[in-house]
């Protein structure tokens, strides 16, 4: 069994993606778009973002018997994904979402099948190996802690998205007060949330306020900030670097290119400055196509946007 870098735990989704829409639908009219893009989101954003850039990553993931199901598998086939941890259900297991993409903002529709009773995640816990778990959103309560029971005897360190949603009902009870929601965040060894989760996690509208409550909890928070870049907290200090200037086309999944970008920096052992310029990057040039995993981003890709940051240092 190979040691991996990166054990990532998390569904598929099937994004299918509307642009150029004339106007807002409205019930009885039709709008017809003049783009179309159908491509997996969710888990498989980070997954191929950190393959695409040589991170050594598992991904522990369920399919089922449908359509949508085995266009995510045959997507994963053609980036070479490793499979080992992927489990195959005898039955429906659809995750779809429509979204109605405008220049300014985009609305979903979404359908998901039941999870299955065991997810693959489990099942992979117990016989991967690797430095660090992925978890590409901020997932809480008797699962996790079961699995990080696993997690810990195999001696892996957990790295989390605050990927948490919307403004609605049950995100805004993702809230640190929430005790299950704080011992996530407490066993996390990197916390990656963006700039609205923080808020909303901490209660606190100050964002360096807001990232130093979470800096008590997690040895390492680093906070995503749109077009404004990225913040890391660590042992007392905060770090800063601006995003690359781009003209972006859909940021859906830039955050979790990003975490692709800074990890591989981060496990190569650079300092958090460089982590922050390697997940901007990868995170910005991201936005140049639709969907999360729309715009491969190599390590060269990378490497030739650094110098925009000497530029600005000099
Ligand atoms: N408009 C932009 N211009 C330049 N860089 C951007 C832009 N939007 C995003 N980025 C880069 O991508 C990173 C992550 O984006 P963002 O803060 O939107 O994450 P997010 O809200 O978690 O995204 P998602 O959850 O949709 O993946 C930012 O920190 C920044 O470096
Ligand atoms: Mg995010």
């Amino acid at each position: 069994m190979p040691a991996y870098d990166v054990l990532a735990v998390g569904s598929y989704s099937v994004d299918m993606i509307f642009t150029g829409l004339p106007s807002l639908p409205k019930l009885g009219h039709e709008v017809i778009g003049s783009g179309f893009t159908m491509i997996p989101g969710e888990a498989y954003t980070s997954v191929a973002a950190m393959h695409r850039l040589g991170i050594k990553i598992a991904w522990a993931a369920d399919f089922g018997s449908d359509d949508f199901s085995q266009f995510a598998l045959n997507c994963g086939r053609q980036e070479k994904l490793d499979e080992r941890f992927f489990v195959h259900h005898n039955r429906p297991l659809r995750r779809v979402s429509v979204a109605a993409s405008y220049p300014q903002d985009r609305f979903f529709i979404t359908y998901y099948d039941p999870d299955p009773p065991v997810p693959a995640a489990l099942k992979a816990l117990a016989l991967a190996s690797a430095r660090l778990l992925f978890i590409p959103g901020l997932f809480h309560g008797p699962m996790l802690e079961a699995g990080l029971k696993l997690m810990r005897l195999k001696g892996m360190q957990l790295v989390m998205d605050g990927n948490s949603g919307g403004e609605d009902e049950t995100t805004n009870r993702i809230r640190l007060d929430v005790p299950s929601v704080r011992s996530a965040v407490e066993n996390c060894r990197i916390f990656l949330p963006n700039a609205l989760e923080a808020r909303r996690l901490t209660g606190e509208q100050n964002l360096l306020k807001a990232i130093e409550i979470l800096g008590e909890l997690c040895p390492l928070v680093v906070v995503k900030d749109g077009p404004n870049g990225s913040y890391a907290f660590q042992s007392g200090a905060v770090f800063h670097e601006p995003a690359i200037t781009i003209q972006p086309l859909d940021t859906t999944g830039a955050g979790d290119c990003f975490n692709a970008g800074f990890l591989r920096a981060w496990l190569d052992g650079k300092d958090l400055p460089a982590c922050l310029r390697w997940g901007n990057i990868s995170g910005g040039l991201s936005t140049l196509a639709h969907g999360g995993p729309g715009r491969k981003v190599t390590v060269a890709d990378i490497e030739n946007r650094l110098v925009e940051y000497e530029n600005r240092s000099n």
